[in-house]
Order: C-alpha cells, then structure tokens, then sequence
C-alpha cells in the first residue's frame, strides 16, 4: 500500500512546478514604460510683508507711475502676493517705501510702451520677464537697469533684439531669449561682458556666426543654442565650461567633427548634438562622461562604429544615434537596452544587429549582421506590414533560430497552455489512480 504513495507525488509535483513557471513568465513580461520626468519648480517670488495701510501701496510712488505708465493695473498694491493674472510683480521690504525687484509681463496689448522713463525709473529690478509681449524693443537699456538685472527673459516678445544691447546687461546670471530673432554677428557679442552667467538660452532665434572660441562665462551650467543658424566647427575651447551639465546645440549648421576634449565636461547630463552636419567618430572619451544621462546625435553625418561603452553608461537612459552613418555590429544586447528609456538606431544603412544577441522583435529600424559583420541585406524600402516612419527589416525568413526562441521563451499564452494540458492530464491521471486504488481497497 505504501508503496503507491511515490507516483501519485511525482505527479503533483510537475504540475506545482508548471503553475509557477507560467506565473513568473507573466510578471517578467510587464516590461515598464519610462517615466516622466520631474520639471523644475517655478522661480521663488521675493519676501512679502503685509501690506499697510487701507489699500494705500508701500511701492516708491516713481515705480507706482513708471507700472502705470506701462498698463499695468495698481488699482492693487503690485508689492501684494501672490500677483494676479499672468502679470506679476515682487518688491523688496525696504521702507519707508519698498521697491521692484522682479517684474513679469505677459500677454501685452500691443500698446504698450517700454518709455526710456518708466524703464529708468525700475532701476531696481533684478528680474525682468516678457512672455508673449510683441511690443517694439526700447532702443536702449537705461545703464542703472542694466547693471541691476541678474535674469532677462524673453520669450516671443519685443519683435527682435539686439546683441550689442543685449551684451550691456554684465551682470546677469541668466537670460533666456526664445522666438525672437538676434542681430549679433554670433554668440560671442552677446557674451563679451558677461563673467557671471550660468544660464544661457538663445533657442529659434535666427542667431548666426560661429560658436565662441574664447569663453568668459566659465560658470556656465546650461547652455541652449538650439535651433539658430550657427556653423562652423564646434570649439574644442568648449572644454573650459567646466561646469556645465546642459549643452543643446540641435538644429543648427554646424560641421566638423564632435572634440575630443568633451570628455573634461565631467558634470554634463544632457548633451545634444541633432540636426547638423557633424562628421566622423564618437569620440571615446565620452565614455568619462559618468553623470551623462542623455545624449542625442541624431540626424548628422557622423560615422565609424558605435563605441562599446555606450552599453556600459550606467547612467545613460536616453540615446538617439538616427539617421547618420554608422557602420558594424551594434554593441548593445537586449539586457543593455532595456536598461535605457530611449534608443534610436534607424536610419543608418551600413549599421546591424547580431541575431544571437538581439531579436528582430525588437524593431531597431536595422538589418541583422551577417558572419563579416554588414547588414545581411539593404533594408528594404517597403516592406510588407509598412509603418510610414520607419522602414523595419524584421529579417525573419532567415532568422529561424531567433523564431523558435521566441515562440518557446516568450510567448506566455502557449505556454500557459501547456501547463493547463498537463495540469489537465495528470488531475485524469489522479482520478484513475484514486479509482484503482478504491477498488483495490475495497
Ligand atoms: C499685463 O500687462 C500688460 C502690459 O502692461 C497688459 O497689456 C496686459 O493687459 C496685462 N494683463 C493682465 C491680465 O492684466
Ligand atoms: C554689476 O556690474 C557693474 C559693471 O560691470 C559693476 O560695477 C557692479 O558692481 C555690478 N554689481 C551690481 C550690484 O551692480
Ligand atoms: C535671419 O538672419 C538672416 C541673416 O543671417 C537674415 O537675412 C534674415 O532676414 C533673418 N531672419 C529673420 C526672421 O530675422
Ligand atoms: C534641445 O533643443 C531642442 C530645440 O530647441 C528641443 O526641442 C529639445 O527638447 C532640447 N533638448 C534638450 C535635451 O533639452
Ligand atoms: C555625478 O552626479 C553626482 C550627483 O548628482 C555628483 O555627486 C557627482 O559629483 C557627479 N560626478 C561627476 C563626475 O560629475
Ligand atoms: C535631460 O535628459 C533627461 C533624460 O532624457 C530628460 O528627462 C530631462 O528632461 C533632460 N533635462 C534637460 C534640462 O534637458
Ligand atoms: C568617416 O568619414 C570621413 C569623412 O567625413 C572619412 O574620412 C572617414 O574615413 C570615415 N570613417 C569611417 C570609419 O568610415
Ligand atoms: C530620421 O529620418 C526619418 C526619415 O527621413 C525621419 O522620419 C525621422 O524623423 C528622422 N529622425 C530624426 C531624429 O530626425
Ligand atoms: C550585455 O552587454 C553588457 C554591456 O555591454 C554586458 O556587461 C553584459 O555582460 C552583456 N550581457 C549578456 C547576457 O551578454
Ligand atoms: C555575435 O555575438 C556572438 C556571441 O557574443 C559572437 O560570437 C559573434 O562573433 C557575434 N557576431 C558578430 C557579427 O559580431
């Protein structure tokens, strides 16, 4: 009797081991999407003691006048928080009367006049925005302004500016100029006087020249030149930004080749290089680039072979190498792109995957390698399933090896059928079992 116990386990078992196997399957299949990423808070409003007195403003009457003068509204004291409307305004708390020190303008009427007076009299401020305020540029910053303003921005605002005024405004820290275009023969002029500046955009601002070949603003951290028409090579001098961890020169005319001395920015995070005409290598010493997360080289000339650290980054997780001309094997495995959020590799006709290490599942926009290390076959133009934006070789009339993988490692629902068949099978096997030893028994 004991005996016919042993069987009746064996079969229990395979079936135990079935259900988990299906189980993990299942959880490991529920691959994750990236997630968004965090955006900066807005910038801090100044000190706000309560306002005195019934409704009467505590601001210096000659910047009450100079609002005024402008269209702003001071039926409400402009020094009370929080501002209202997109119009905002921050004062400091010196008394008896206390003064601007940030100003934000928003959506003007196209009125408004930016006087010489009304701008000297806000000799104060350290912050002066504009967003969406096509109003004429004042011919000229009053010199007290000037040297007050840490931050200038100018988003879509005062119809075009100029470089050499732009440059008088030496003590900036940061200054943003957004959809507008900027008379300078390049960056350089703008920079010339700023020694302080650790933020700079000047984005879709028709901004021409070459980048500057000596740097003042060594206390750079964000730099975005993107989207003007800049050409010429990028300077190898650039390695004097020390600090920087944001570098956006996308969509200009720039050439050459990307410099070596790229990898002395040890801090950079963000680095975007798409849409110009760079050529040759990535150079190696990007692999010193510990803290890089992001690096976009997309739609240029370059070429050579994709570099084997970039798998290695840890840090890395956006990576667009489209549309340049690549060549080789790439040196990623399906473990090391995975770990990124972003990879792009399309669009670069001598490039290949190695189909033991990668699946044609993974739609890289590439052909597979054959032995020599070239793609098997030019990707064909139109494929059968054709997705418009990408021209997918999924080589899989001679990839059978790669077919059969999948189909036995991954695919859960027939493997979730096996299990069910055995399970299936051996509960009949049970009950027969159970049957037989009842009659044996009785
Ligand atoms: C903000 O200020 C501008 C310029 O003075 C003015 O044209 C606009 O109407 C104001 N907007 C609001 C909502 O008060
Ligand atoms: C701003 O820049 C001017 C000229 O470069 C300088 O004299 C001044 O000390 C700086 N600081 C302030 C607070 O104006
Ligand atoms: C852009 O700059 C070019 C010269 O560099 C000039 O001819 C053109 O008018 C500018 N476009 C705008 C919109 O300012
Ligand atoms: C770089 O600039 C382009 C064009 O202005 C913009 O679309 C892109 O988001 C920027 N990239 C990064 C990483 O900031
Ligand atoms: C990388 O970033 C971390 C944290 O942001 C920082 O502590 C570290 O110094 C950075 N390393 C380099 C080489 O920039
Ligand atoms: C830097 O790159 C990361 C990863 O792609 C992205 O989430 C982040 O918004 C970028 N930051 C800036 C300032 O461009
Ligand atoms: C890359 O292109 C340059 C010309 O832009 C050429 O001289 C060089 O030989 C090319 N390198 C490779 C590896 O194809
Ligand atoms: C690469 O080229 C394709 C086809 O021309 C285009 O659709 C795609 O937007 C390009 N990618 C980038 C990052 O520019
Ligand atoms: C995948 O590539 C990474 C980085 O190149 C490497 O460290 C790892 O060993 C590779 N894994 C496999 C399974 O080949
Ligand atoms: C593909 O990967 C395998 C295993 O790592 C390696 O033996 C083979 O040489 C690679 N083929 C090519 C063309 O790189």
């Amino acid at each position: 009797m004991d005996l016919k116990v042993p069987p009746f386990l064996v079969i229990l078992i395979p079936l135990l081991l079935s259900y988990i196997g299906t189980g993990g399957d299942a959880a490991h299949s529920t691959a994750s999407s990236p997630s968004p990423s965090p955006r900066p808070s807005p910038v801090a409003r100044g000190p706000a003691p309560p306002v005195t007195g019934g409704g009467r403003s505590t601001l210096d009457p000659r910047q009450l006048t100079a609002l005024q003068s402008i269209g702003l509204s001071t039926t409400r004291d402009p020094c009370a928080l929080p501002s209202p409307h997109d119009n905002a305004t921050a004062c400091d708390s010196a008394s008896p009367f206390r003064h601007l020190v940030s100003l934000r303008l928003a959506n003007c009427s196209p009125d408004v006049d930016l006087s010489p007076t009304a701008l000297s009299a806000l000799y104060t401020l350290r912050s002066l925005s504009l967003l969406r305020c096509p109003i004429p540029a004042p011919r000229r910053l009053p010199a007290s302004l000037a040297s007050s303003l840490r931050s200038f921005s100018c988003v879509s605002s005062l119809r075009r500016l100029n470089g050499v005024m732009l440059s008088r405004l030496e003590n900036l820290t940061d200054l943003v100029v957004v959809d507008v275009p900027v008379s300078a023969s390049g960056p350089a002029v703008v920079l010339s006087q700023m020694h302080h500046l650790r933020s700079l955009t000047i984005s879709r601002a028709n901004l021409s020249g070459r980048l500057p070949h000596h740097w003042h603003t060594l206390d750079l951290v964000h730099l975005d030149l993107s989207s003007n028409s800049l050409k010429g090579s990028i300077p190898s001098t650039i390695s004097v930004l020390g600090y920087l961890q944001t570098l956006n020169l996308s969509s200009n005319a720039l050439t050459g080749t990307l410099p070596d001395s790229i990898g002395d920015l040890i801090f950079l995070k963000n680095a975007t290089f798409s849409q110009n005409s760079l050529s040759g290598p990535i150079p190696n010493s990007i692999s010193q680039l510990s803290n890089l997360t992001h690096l976009d080289l997309s739609s240029n000339q370059l070429n050579g072979s994709i570099p084997r650290f970039l798998s290695e980054m840890k840090e890395l997780k956006f990576l667009n190498l489209e549309n340049n001309s690549f060549q080789g094997a790439i040196p990623f495995n399906a473990t090391s792109i995975k770990r990124l959020e972003f990879f792009k590799v399309g669009g670069n006709s001598n490039l290949c995957y190695n189909h033991t290490l990668l699946s044609s599942k993974m739609k890289l926009g590439i052909a597979p390698c054959d032995k020599y290390g070239l793609p098997v076959s030019p990707p064909p133009d139109k494929s059968s399933k054709s997705d418009s934006d990408y021209s997918d070789d999924d080589g899989e009339d001679d990839d059978n090896e790669n077919e059969k993988k999948r189909s036995g490692g991954h695919h859960g629902p027939s493997k979730l059928v096996l299990g069910v068949a055995i399970g299936l099978s051996c509960l009949v096997f049970l009950v027969i079992f159970l049957v037989c030893l009842s009659r044996m028994c009785g």
